[in-house]
């Protein structure tokens, strides 16, 4: 069975909040879907996830509801419980009540996470920086672990702390993302010191020059940046960077610029 897997998974984390995960990954959902990859994201920012709010698509299924009708039994088709956005994304919903993300058992997101592996070319898996059961579950069940991390002192040495226990217990499938794409006027460090402070290679970058000003008409519209007009051209740099990610992460290989 485990040729016939033909996705990746990538887990989208931070050790703080607002560092841009979820756009992050909705704008590299929006890479997977321009080279004609079938994508699916999964929010599991269980009490907070903001997916398919900002993809404007109404649902009654969530992550919840899927878990709750494995356990009794009655879970029909996977794709009766996936919102679609377009033809290559796909979305699984974050429970609308945060009173039930308590009472999903991890053992049917494995099990929704397994069958997932089958249908879709990239698994993407939105989360919060929260260090729960269920960030930790994921963090063992996941291909690749993408750190976002913001240039701030303390979400630096935050995330250092977890980049060394992830050492010392032998996880090392993960990388570091830098996004200065949502905070463009913080550049008190260099990307000397940054290394310095997360004791890790910092892997991939988001420039400030990714700023967008009207992301919030974007979200307001359910529209994902890397799907709008002419972005590969307004932002070439970062979108060369973006699709320099989405290529190394699901190990397709590139030599395009933006890798640092
Ligand atoms: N490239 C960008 N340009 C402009 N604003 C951005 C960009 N990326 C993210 N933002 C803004 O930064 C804020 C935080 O982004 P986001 O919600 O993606 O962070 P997060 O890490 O998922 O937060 P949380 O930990 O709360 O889930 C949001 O208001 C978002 O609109
Ligand atoms: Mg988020």
């Amino acid at each position: 069975m485990a040729s016939l897997r033909k996705s990746k998974s990538i887990l989208i984390t931070s050790t703080k909040g607002g560092v841009g995960k979820s756009i992050f990954t909705l704008n590299l959902a929006g890479i997977f879907s321009t080279i004609e990859k079938k994508v699916l994201i999964i929010d599991l920012d269980l009490t907070s996830g903001i997916i398919a709010m900002a993809l404007n698509k109404p649902y009654n299924k969530s992550i919840y509801e899927m878990s709750e009708d494995i356990k009794n039994n009655v879970f029909d088709e996977f794709e009766n419980y996936v919102l679609k956005y377009n033809n290559y994304i796909d979305c699984i919903a974050c429970p609308k009540d945060p009173r039930d993300a308590s009472k999903i058992d991890l053992r049917y997101v494995d099990m929704i996470i397994n069958q997932a592996y089958f249908k879709y070319d990239v698994i993407l898996i939105d989360t919060n920086h929260n260090l729960s059961p269920i960030n930790l579950f994921l963090m063992d069940k996941i291909d690749e672990i993408l750190f976002v991390v913001n240039n701030d002192p303390l979400n630096l040495k935050s995330n250092r702390s977890l980049i060394s226990i992830l050492n010392n217990i032998g996880i090392n499938n993960y990388h570091v993302l830098l996004n200065n794409s949502n905070n463009p006027y913080k550049d008190y460090f260099s990307m000397y010191d940054i290394k310095n402070i997360l004791q890790a290679n910092v892997d991939y970058t988001l420039s400030n020059t990714f700023y967008i000003e009207n992301i919030d008409k974007l979200i307001m519209a359910g529209d994902i940046v890397t799907l709008s007009n002419d972005i590969a051209r307004i932002y070439n740099k970062d979108y060369t960077s973006l699709m320099n990610i989405a290529m190394d992460l699901t190990n397709q290989g590139s030599d395009i610029d933006g890798k640092k």
